[in-house]
């Protein structure tokens, strides 16, 4: 099984050393792909050293801050271009232990994506305040109920994708930016009627630096949901009365 963990930065500098050596000790098979997006802080030129003396790791450089959903984007198609089983997705800052990986991996050899989950059982959450939880909470929720989907952490972004999974999906139709891309490709998926899987993770506040969230991130994950919520119910109510107006002749 090869595998890539696409790892996003944007200012990681302090957090990124500690999480890469932490990976490369845990899972020593999994490639690393760093997509930074040209953060200010140096860790681009840090990671591109790191990648000089370690062939398992790879980095690709963007512009400038465009998104995690744009990131990851990024980095699914540079590893389609490559020979890659599984693709998986991982926090700079520690949040998502690499310690925690195999797990993901060895469910991945049955489910198209295995989430990393903190709302199942035996999932957690260490130091976070009690705001970001419910949240959390909250969006899970409203999204489970929005978009008919039985996950419980949506927004969770400790995955684990079968490259036919990836494949199945028009990346080129994704244009959430924030976290709201996480939901995106979860729906996505579930809408495909791949297999989807959650396993419980300990998910661990960041030490370091400061969490990329805003207030704009959470309204685009909003207001995203709620239209393609609607838009689901609206197809099926459309198709259900098509279906009433033209009945199947009668044997
Ligand atoms: N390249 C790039 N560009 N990386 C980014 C960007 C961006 O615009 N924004 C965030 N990142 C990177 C961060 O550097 C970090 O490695 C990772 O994405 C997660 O960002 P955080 O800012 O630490 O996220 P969080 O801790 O607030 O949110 C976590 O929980 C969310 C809600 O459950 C993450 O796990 C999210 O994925 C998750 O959706
Ligand atoms: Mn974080």
């Amino acid at each position: 099984m090869r595998v890539v963990t696409i790892i996003p930065t944007y200012n990681e500098r302090q957090s990124l050393p500690i999480t890469l050596e932490r990976l490369r000790a845990a899972v020593p098979h999994s490639d690393v792909l760093i997509v930074d997006d040209n953060s200010p802080d140096g860790t681009g030129d840090w990671a591109d050293r790191f990648a000089e003396v370690d062939p398992k790791v790879k980095v690709l450089h963007r512009q400038g801050k465009e998104g995690l959903g744009a990131a990851y984007i990024a980095g699914f198609r540079w590893a389609l271009e490559r020979d890659y089983d599984v693709l998986v997705e991982m926090d700079a800052d520690g949040s998502h232990q690499p310690e925690q990986l195999p797990a993901l991996l060895e469910a991945a050899t049955g489910a198209h994506l295995v989430i990393g989950s903190r709302w199942v059982p035996g999932g957690a959450v260490v130091n976070w305040p009690f705001h970001r939880t419910l949240l959390s909470r909250a969006g899970s929720l409203y999204s489970r109920t929005m978009l008919g989907l039985t996950v419980r952490d949506i927004t969770a972004g400790y995955r684990a994708f079968r490259r036919e999974t990836i494949e199945a999906i028009d990346l080129a139709d994704v244009d959430s930016v924030g976290y709201g891309f996480q939901v995106d490709m979860t729906f996505r998926v579930a809408q495909k009627g791949l297999r989807i899987v959650e396993v419980p993770i300990t998910f661990v506040e960041r030490e370091y630096g400061d969490s990329k969230m805003s207030g704009n991130i959470v309204l685009e994950a909003i207001a995203s949901v709620t239209r393609w919520g609607l838009a689901a119910r609206w197809s099926a109510l459309t198709s259900r009365l098509s279906g009433l107006r033209s009945p199947a002749t009668d044997a």
